[in-house]
C-alpha cells in the first residue's frame, strides 16, 4: 500500500456481503467487495496477465480471477501463495454513505 491520497466513494445502498462495486477513482480502476461484512479495496487488475477481476467469483476472502482462475486473497493481494504475483491493495473505512480509500 502506498501512502497518502484519501478519496471518498458513494456505495449503493444495501451493500451487503457479496456486493461488488467497480469505482473509478484517481485514474485507477478499484474494486470495492463486502467480504461477510468487511470492506475490502483491490486494483481491478489481475497479477496474472492484467485481466479485469470485475466478473470474478468470492469464494470466501478471496476472488477468482474470471481469465485464468488465480485466487487473489482479498485482505492481502496475495496471489497463488507465497512468492506469488501480488495485487494491489487498499486501505478502506466506512464513512457516512459511502467509503473512503487511501490511495
Ligand atoms: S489474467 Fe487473471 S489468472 Fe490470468
Amino acid at each position: 500500500m502506498s501512502g497518502g491520497l484519501q478519496v471518498r466513494v458513494e456505495l449503493p445502498q444495501p451493500f451487503g456481503p457479496g456486493a461488488i462495486k467497480l469505482a473509478f477513482v484517481d485514474g485507477r480502476q478499484i474494486l470495492i467487495v463486502n467480504v461477510e461484512g468487511t470492506l475490502r479495496a483491490i486494483e481491478n487488475s489481475c497479477p496474472h496477465a492484467g485481466a479485469s477481476l470485475f466478473g470474478g467469483k468470492l469464494i470466501g476472502g478471496k476472488l477468482r480471477c474470471p481469465s485464468h482462475g488465480l485466487l487473489i486473497d482479498l485482505a492481502t493481494g496475495c496471489a497463488g501463495g507465497e512468492g506469488g504475483p501480488q495485487a494491489q491493495v487498499y486501505s478502506i473505512e466506512l464513512v457516512e454513505g459511502g467509503v473512503l480509500l487511501t490511495l
